[in-house]
């Protein structure tokens, strides 16, 4: 996909799907804002990507996504495209999470995009336009654990729709792309008490195996690019087709065993 020459921000680049997404928009001709509350982070993503600027933000506050359109309005002369990637899960269960849990991880996953969506739409409507892909999750649609994530998930979608009826006339598209399971560091953790996680998760994507960052970041580089110049308010699942059914239940209502239904 062709992004030459425009300005790309990326939240929660310093690792993981924003960081593979930042490498991608750059490799397709874009200078790239690698943004994330982990400075150094932000920093060591940044220094492998030609051109690309660091910044050091907390999603969560408008002041310093402020400033990080001030900066980036300096550097680049505007904001073409938003990434709003950067997210919080609590991992503990539901009747176990704090308010502190709950509320950050509405005030990272949903209330960051929704800040920075306010702080960057102004100057995009200055510009004539410009795109905003959202990360989701399929957590949004459909219960896969982490409660409080799922439903601020669902609540960006929500945003989502409104960003792109809103603001269609102006020349902005807004979408979402629904990632299922993507083998980032965020799940260190999980693989440390399972170190088998993701050959186990495979067995239930229909495509037999987890996602990889480029999965989404290739996702996300077409739905910023003109090649989808007509779609906006969607939602693209990103999923090796997990949310579309789920081949091991269907076997037992349909007390089939084969392939295609056959016995
Ligand atoms: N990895 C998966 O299995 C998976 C599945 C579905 C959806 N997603 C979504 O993909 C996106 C990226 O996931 P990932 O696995 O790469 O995550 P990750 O945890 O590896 O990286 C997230 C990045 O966001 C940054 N961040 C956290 N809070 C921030 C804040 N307040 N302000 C700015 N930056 C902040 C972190 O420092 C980190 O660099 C997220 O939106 C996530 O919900 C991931």
């Amino acid at each position: 996909m062709e992004h030459q020459g425009r300005s790309v921000v990326v939240t929660g680049a310093g690792r993981g799907i924003g960081a593979e997404t930042a490498k991608r928009f750059a490799a397709a001709g874009a200078r790239v804002v690698v943004a994330d509350i982990d400075g150094p982070a932000a920093q060591k993503t940044a220094a492998g990507i030609d051109g690309a600027l660091a910044v050091e933000v907390d999603v969560t506050s408008r002041d310093g996504l402020r400033d990080m359109v001030a900066t980036v309005t300096s550097e680049f002369g505007g904001i073409d495209v938003l990434i709003n990637n950067a997210m919080s899960c609590s991992e503990a269960a539901f009747l176990e999470q704090s308010p502190d849990d709950v509320r950050r991880d509405f005030a990272v996953t949903v209330m960051g995009p929704y800040f920075a969506c306010q702080e960057v739409i102004p100057g995009m409507v200055e510009r004539g336009g410009g795109v905003i892909v959202n990360v989701s999750s399929v957590n949004a649609s459909s219960y896969f654990g982490n409660p409080s994530y799922s439903a601020a998930k669902a609540g960006l979608e929500s945003l989502t729709k409104t960003i792109a009826v809103e603001f269609g006339a102006a020349g902005i598209r807004c979408n979402a792309v629904a990632p299922g399971s993507i083998a980032t560091e965020y799940w260190e953790v999980r693989k440390a008490v399972d170190p088998q996680i993701f050959e186990k998760v495979a067995r239930w994507y229909p495509l037999g195996r987890v996602g990889r960052p480029d999965d989404v970041a290739d996702a996300l580089l077409f739905l910023a690019s003109d090649a989808a110049a007509w779609i906006t308010g969607v939602v693209l699942p990103v999923d090796g087709g997990i949310l579309a059914g789920n081949l091991a239940m269907t076997r037992d209502i349909t007390a089939k065993s084969g392939h295609n239904g056959e016995s």
